[in-house]
């Protein structure tokens, strides 16, 4: 967490307690200066930072105050007398930020820090979706922009998908937009599920049914995909598990049906940490974005821990701690949001919330 230092240097004996086993001492040198600076700034200001599990070592193990999956980051955010809030994460992340702190400054330290599920779907197509399923709940991942979160019942993230889906208890869902989650959590709570794909003239097209229990509500999923996680397969399990017998493979679920199977256990970023740090066994694959295994590594040393580190996340990778000390200096990127539709995404992520 966040570290408090009267000076560089001592900024810098702590950051080598911490990361000397993660980053090189060269980098710990020139960083040491930006992390004491930022941490000064903040007190001085009045700031909190927020980060995200997939932020790097550096970054991660120095300047958040508080730090976590969406899920808990959205519940800090919410409850948060600080302000800025300064969130190192993603923009969808920041927009939950502001849609629950509503009259704090959310800072975002990057221009874009997109999210191809995000940017799978637009409001446009929620409203088509709903015009030819009327009456079907809307559940929206957290993963999606304010727009998308306003045209929806429930959101969920990885964290309370399927708690979500057993809350709203329908005969028939739409969960939008990644496929596999959607998959993944039917799969979980034995539900029957379809997948809806837009063709490139606009049409709305319908896979088969894939069958689950008797008497168990349809989950129909949208065609996005995390451009991370639906790059990890069932052979790399494979491959990782002849190299290294022993190894357990944790997943996150936005990675395919085929590979969470072949997993040994997958959850949101948060459960995946704690799963390695309250597991007796020593080997890990982590298939999720590279950075956690170093974050973990730098706390837990007696755990190895192989990931696939040529799969990154460019978005979440976009955030420096140059971009964190521009934006508690300049106030920038701020998230503003269209009050009419911040109060009715606020809908469906209060509603989440009120679930757990
Ligand atoms: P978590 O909510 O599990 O932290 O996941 C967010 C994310 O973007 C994973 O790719
Ligand atoms: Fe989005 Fe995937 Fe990056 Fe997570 S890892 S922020 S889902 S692109």
């Amino acid at each position: 967490m966040s570290i408090e230092a009267s000076s560089i240097s001592e900024t810098l004996t702590l950051m080598r307690e911490r990361l000397s086993r993660v980053v090189p001492d060269a980098e710990l040198q020139i960083k040491a200066e930006l992390v004491y600076e930022i941490n000064r700034l903040k007190k001085e200001r009045g700031a909190i930072i927020l980060g995200h599990n997939y932020m790097e070592p550096a970054l991660f193990h120095t300047v958040p105050d508080l730090a976590g999956d969406s899920l808990g980051l959205s519940r800090e955010a919410a409850k948060t007398e600080k302000d800025p809030i300064i969130f190192c994460g993603v923009r969808f992340m920041a927009e939950t930020a502001k849609i629950l702190n509503p009259k704090k400054t959310v800072l975002l330290p990057a221009k874009v820090a997109g999210c191809s599920l995000a940017a799978s779907i637009t409001a446009e197509d929620v409203r088509a979706l709903k015009a030819k399923y009327p009456g079907v709940p809307v559940v929206v991942y957290v993963n999606t922009y304010a727009d998308v979160k306003a045209e929806a019942d429930y959101c969920c993230t990885s964290s309370n998908a399927a708690k979500v889906l057993e809350h709203l208890g329908a005969p028939k869902v739409l969960f939008l937009p990644d496929e596999y989650l959607a998959k993944n959590t039917a799969i979980e709570s034995g539900r029957p599920y379809m997948v809806v794909g837009k063709t490139s003239d606009g049409n709305l097209v319908e896979s088969e049914v894939f069958p689950g229990q008797e008497g168990k509500g349809l989950v129909i999923a949208w065609h996005g995909k995390c451009e991370v996680h639906e790059q990890f397969t069932v052979e790399d399990i494979e491959n990782a598990r002849k190299q290294f017998p022993e190894i357990e493979v944790i997943t996150h679920p936005e990675s395919s049906p085929d590979v969470v199977e072949a997993s040994d256990y997958s959850g949101s970023t948060t459960r995946l940490v704690q799963y390695v740090k309250d597991s007796p066994k020593k080997q890990f694959l982590i298939l999720t974005e590279c950075s956690m295994g170093d974050n973990i590594i730098a706390e837990a040393p007696d755990k190895e821990i192989a990931r696939l580190c040529s799969v990154r996340c460019p978005h979440m990778n976009e955030i420096t701690l140059e971009d964190v000390l521009h934006a508690l200096t300049h106030n920038e990127t701020r998230i503003e949001l269209d009050e009419d539709l911040r109060q009715r995404a606020l809908l469906s992520v209060e509603r989440m919330l009120q679930i757990g």
